[in-house]
């Protein structure tokens, strides 16, 4: 019988015979004496076997890496200046006095302890790749969070309730993963991309506090921070406003940081989404990088040159600076790196102004402005310039002067660029938590390929009060009661108060161009319910792999999840998704318009 775990054993152990049980991380021999590392969930205990126990010392011999030993045997010191400090078990050691080998292990396809193995490797061996402490440690840190939140919202007097996987497709914005019905041949199930339709009915149910810790699935473009199934910390509450849930919600997100890694989160501050664009360019600004725009788009209507005047007259045209202190040291090369890394984002160049001498602002020759662009400017502009940025002597400043969604996107990415980059050293980056609610979204996004309204969160939230009547008169400047909580960049969480009456709701179905007939095929059974006293209710859902990803330090959320997705959305592990047999289909009632590509059925 085990008697301990391997990483457990402290010296208080000492002089005890303990079993324990795990797999070869190390071998050593050192010449008549073997080192065996065992690991086990609790990390790594060193065993010595001594040929004075021929037994196990044969038995040592033949065990290689990742094998699985039962070893039973005497917990000592370790010899003068051989312990480890950084583990439990680094000052003792156990001399073995019986092992067994529980199951031989193939040669694993890389080294548990090897840091520089390919993403793809990890994940075709994900079973392997779990092995490693970083990954163990992960995906623990995700469990205790996952029980303080429980723990929290259970004090809260939340009740947890499933909702079902096999439903109508509820619009998030994303594409929908369909299941096709065998009872129903040509019909389709979708899985949900959120619970949120089932909760606001729970709500009308009578059920006042519901979460629930559930996957939710999208068919979009992946990236780092997405997956095509992720987890989502979901709650709804009746009768309360925004306030009161972002208490309550802010209020889980510090005590979730406190009990797994101590770290006191403090108040955080609230930030509007217009202020959020203006200064930042982005609604999740990672507030950790305190480089600002600053706004030039009037100042350039009255200006000659065209980059910079063609931006500012434009239909939703915008122009901002970006200075960035002691940024004028910045080589040529690092500039030219800096454009084409705006690029991506659609900027098609990036202007910039190196500040030498602020008693000397002029376009001539010998400014004190140094710029490709100074001699196209006014005088009167660039003093402008300099007073809003408050530029000093040292200092460059960047340009941005393109549709507003371009600008934004482009030195929004280029201030955190240079934020991490060079704002440590130079006083605009602190590496700490930065939490901060987004709140007063807008209601709607214009949706350019589709040439209409789209809701910016989702068609069940609640235009702000009294801006009900711009849902049609003015769209663009009609605002909602939603509300989002970012972490350092990260968008970890989102809600909003809801509709419940359903004449608003009709409203703005019809503000998105949704026809009464497909109101009712949709979202019927929504409209119908809320006409039976549907409480006033609202609720958010947290990105549990985006928040365990931060918490972790973790580079992408695909290390906080046991079995990930690729950016191309398939499990290398199990090679799905994958053909399925003409029978399947048949039963379906589905017949193929493409065949899948070298892929067995
Ligand atoms: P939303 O769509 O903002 O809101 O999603 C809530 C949170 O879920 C996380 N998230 C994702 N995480 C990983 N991969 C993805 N593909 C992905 N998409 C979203 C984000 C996001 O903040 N029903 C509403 C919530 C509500 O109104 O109560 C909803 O789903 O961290
Ligand atoms: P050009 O007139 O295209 O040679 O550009 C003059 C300067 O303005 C160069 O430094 C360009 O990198 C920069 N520039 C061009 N287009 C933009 C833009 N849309 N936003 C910011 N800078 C730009």
């Amino acid at each position: 019988m085990r008697t301990n775990y391997c990483g457990l054993i402290s010296e208080q152990y000492l002089d005890q015979t303990v079993t324990v049980k795990g797999w070869v991380h190390r071998r050593r021999d050192h010449g008549g004496v073997i080192f065996i590392d065992l690991r086990d969930r609790e990390g790594v205990v060193q065993v010595v076997i001594d040929p004075d126990t021929p037994e196990a010392f044969q038995t040592a011999d033949s065990a290689r890496n990742e094998y699985v030993l039962s070893i039973t045997g005497k917990v000592r010191h370790r010899p003068e200046g051989t312990a480890n400090d950084k583990m439990i078990s680094g000052k003792i050691e156990i001399l073995a006095k019986e092992i067994e080998i529980l199951n031989a292990a193939a040669t694993p396809p890389f080294q548990i302890d090897d840091e520089n193995i390919s993403e793809n490797v990890r994940l075709t061996n994900r079973v392997i790749d779990l092995r490693r402490p970083q990954m163990q440690n992960n995906l623990k840190l995700r469990y205790k969070v996952a029980m303080g939140v429980r723990r929290y919202l259970d004090e809260q007097g939340f009740i947890d309730i499933e909702t079902p996987m096999l439903t109508r497709s509820t619009p998030e914005g994303a594409r929908d993963y369909l299941v096709p019905s065998r009872v129903h041949p040509g019909e389709f199930f979708a899985l949900p991309q959120s619970p949120q339709l089932f909760k606001q009915l729970l709500m009308v149910a009578g059920f006042d506090r519901y979460y629930q810790i559930t996957k939710c699935f999208r068919d979009e473009d992946l990236r780092a921070d997405r997956q095509p199934e992720f987890t989502q910390i979901d709650l709804e509450t009746s009768f309360l406003d925004e306030n009161e849930i972002m208490d309550i919600t802010e209020g889980m997100a510090k005590q979730v940081f406190k009990e797994t890694l101590n770290v006191e989160l403090g108040d955080f501050p609230r930030m509007t989404f217009a202020d959020a664009m203006f200064y930042y360019g982005s609604d999740k600004p990672d507030m950790r990088v305190s480089l600002q725009f600053t706004e030039l788009t009037e100042l350039m209507k009255t200006e000659e040159f065209k980059v910079f005047r063609g931006a500012a007259d434009m239909k939703g045209g915008r122009v901002v600076a970006l200075r960035v202190p002691n940024g004028a040291k910045l080589s040529r090369k690092d500039i030219d790196e800096y454009t084409k890394f705006v690029g991506i984002y659609g900027a098609k160049g990036l202007a910039y102004i190196k500040v030498n001498d602020v008693n000397n602002i002029s376009n001539s020759e010998d400014s004190g402005l140094q710029s490709p662009i100074v001699k196209f400017l006014s005088e009167t502009a660039l003093k402008e310039i300099i007073a809003k940025t408050g530029a000093q002597n040292g200092d460059i400043i960047f340009f941005g002067a393109d549709k507003a969604k371009v600008v934004n996107e482009a030195i929004g990415a280029l201030r955190i660029k240079i934020g991490h980059e060079h704002g440590a050293e130079n006083g605009y980056f602190v590496d700490e938590w930065k939490p901060l609610w987004v709140v007063d979204f807008p209601m709607f996004e214009y949706d350019e390929e589709n040439n209409r309204y789209a809701a910016m969160h989702h068609p069940f939230t609640s235009p702000k009060p009294g801006h009900e009547d711009l849902m049609e008169s003015d769209p663009e400047n009609c605002l909602a009661r939603a509300y989002d909580m970012v972490l350092n960049g990260w968008e970890i969480g989102g809600g909003s108060i809801r509709i419940h009456r359903a004449d608003i709701q009709e409203k703005v179905f019809a503000a998105l161009k949704i026809t009464p007939e497909e109101q009712q095929n949709k979202f019927g059974f929504l409209l119908d319910n809320l006409k039976f006293g549907a409480p006033p209710h609202g609720g958010l859902a947290f990105g549990l792999d985006r928040l365990v990803t931060l918490m972790a330090g973790a580079e992408s959320i695909r290390d906080v999840i046991a079995f990930p997705k690729t950016q191309r959305a398939q499990c290398l592990l199990t090679n799905a998704p994958n053909a399925v047999d003409d029978k399947q289909l048949r039963e379906l009632g589905l017949r193929l318009r493409v065949k899948a590509e070298n892929k067995e059925a």
